[in-house]
């Protein structure tokens, strides 16, 4: 074998090993989602090797690469696009142009990006909130928050009530022309985690007398206790969203110590004295019969108290919004779940709904069986446009 030859080996099996990823028969385009995910990869290995080398933090070269993806705030024919600040945390405010004699429909808008990534200005997201203002001529305040690495639980978690409890005010909703009843709250993966916990938290809040009419969680994130259910084991390899970052994003949540990683990506994190939790987030009890199809509960195995006394976050109903309780469930506005069949979260989104239909809440399930993790942010797909319109259309009816 000649050198050219051999060096053509190698590059063949090296394209091999980061685009051919095998895919389930029913998703459309699989070389699309193996090209995105070649890219992913590389880009991911490059991040951890500079982290191993002890210059950056893998979340800030991800940070710096996704820097270049964000644009202006930019006004088109129909939509009005401006920059402002809620409680001196960063949002971005799209108004409709249209003339309008009524007050409108507001939807605060949560980015996903793990507790780590993204902002209101990402172009996915910068799109994502100008066509639902459009369509449904609609307010749309899409708000920012500080990420980890750099800040913690529940940093967050408070930036995202602070804006949203800012907007809910009787002066701003005037400015914006808003009508106080028809206002809702939605986010997708890490933006669902945060708009679940945010509007749980508001049921309990005497400051603010506004009822939010709806939420919409996508693909989220809401509990970090069991990290071994059927849509972990079924997807952990899965393109976009694999177990193994998705343990990183959570634990980087609470901690850059990677002690909590660790126990986590083991499922040995929950300390015996938080076991009642478990019931909450329990899939044998909570998932339908169909996606449990295979797989045998096995009680979690207890982890170490001091963990969970150091980063008591990933045991914090704020963090992890299925905890909560029937009674506080029962408080909530009408939902709208998106589930895909093809993500690690999927079982998250699933149990909620059981949860929110036994505690007598409205809820609209949208399982799409062909779906991955992020479909409603990556522009190059044909699902993106396909699955929007149920989100839309459900928005539409419900708002
Ligand atoms: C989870 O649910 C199953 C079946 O309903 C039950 O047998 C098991 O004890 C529960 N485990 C926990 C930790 O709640």
């Amino acid at each position: 074998m000649g050198r050219k030859s051999f060096y053509l080996l190698i590059l063949g099996v090296l394209v091999a090993y980061y685009i051919y990823t095998p895919l389930p028969d029913n998703v459309e385009e699989p070389w699309k989602i193996m090209c995105v995910n070649a890219f992913l990869k590389t880009f991911s290995h490059l991040a951890t090797f500079v982290e191993l080398l002890g210059f950056n933090h893998c979340m800030d070269s991800f940070k710096f690469f996704l820097s270049f993806e964000e644009v202006p705030p930019t006004s088109d024919e129909t939509v009005t696009v401006t920059d402002s600040t809620f409680n001196n945390i960063p949002v971005r405010v799209y108004v409709p142009k249209r003339k309008s004699e009524a007050l409108r429909r507001a939807i605060f808008y949560i980015h996903g990006g793990g507790w780590c990534l993204g902002s209101a200005a990402l172009r996915i997201y910068d799109q994502l909130s100008r066509w639902t203002a459009d369509r449904l001529d609609a307010v749309v305040i899409s708000t920012n928050y500080r990420l980890a690495p750099k800040y913690h639980f529940p940093v967050h978690f408070e930036d995202v009530y602070n804006s949203l409890k800012w907007f809910l005010r009787k002066k701003v909703l005037a400015k914006y022309g808003v009508n106080p009843q028809r206002i809702g709250v939605s986010g997708d993966s890490a933006g669902g985690n945060l708009a679940a916990a945010v509007v749980q938290q508001l049921l309990d809040d005497p400051d603010v007398k506004i009822k939010l009419k709806i939420q919409c969680l996508i693909y989220p994130a809401l509990q970090p206790l069991d990290l071994a259910s059927p849509s972990y084991q079924e997807n952990s390899h899965f393109p976009i969203l694999p177990k193994a970052l998705i343990v990183r994003l959570w634990s980087e949540y609470f901690t850059t110590d990677r002690s909590l990683e660790k126990a986590m990506h083991s499922n040995q994190h929950v300390p015996v004295e938080s076991s009642h939790l478990l019931q909450f987030a329990n899939w044998s009890s909570l998932l339908p019969e169909r996606f449990k199809k295979g797989h045998v509960y096995k009680s979690p195995t207890y982890g170490s108290s001091e963990l969970a006394k150091k980063y008591p976050g990933f045991l914090d109903v704020r963090a992890a919004p299925l905890l909560a309780e029937d009674n506080k469930l029962r408080g909530l506005p009408p939902t709208y779940v998106m589930t895909c069949q093809y993500d690690v979260l999927r079982d998250d989104g699933l149990m909620s709904v059981t949860r929110l239909q036994n505690a007598g809440v409205q809820v609209t399930l949208n399982h799409v069986e062909d779906g991955f993790h992020g479909v409603l942010a990556f522009l190059i797909f044909k699902i993106k446009k396909r699955e929007l319109n149920p989100y839309i259309s459900w928005l539409n009816e419900n708002l």
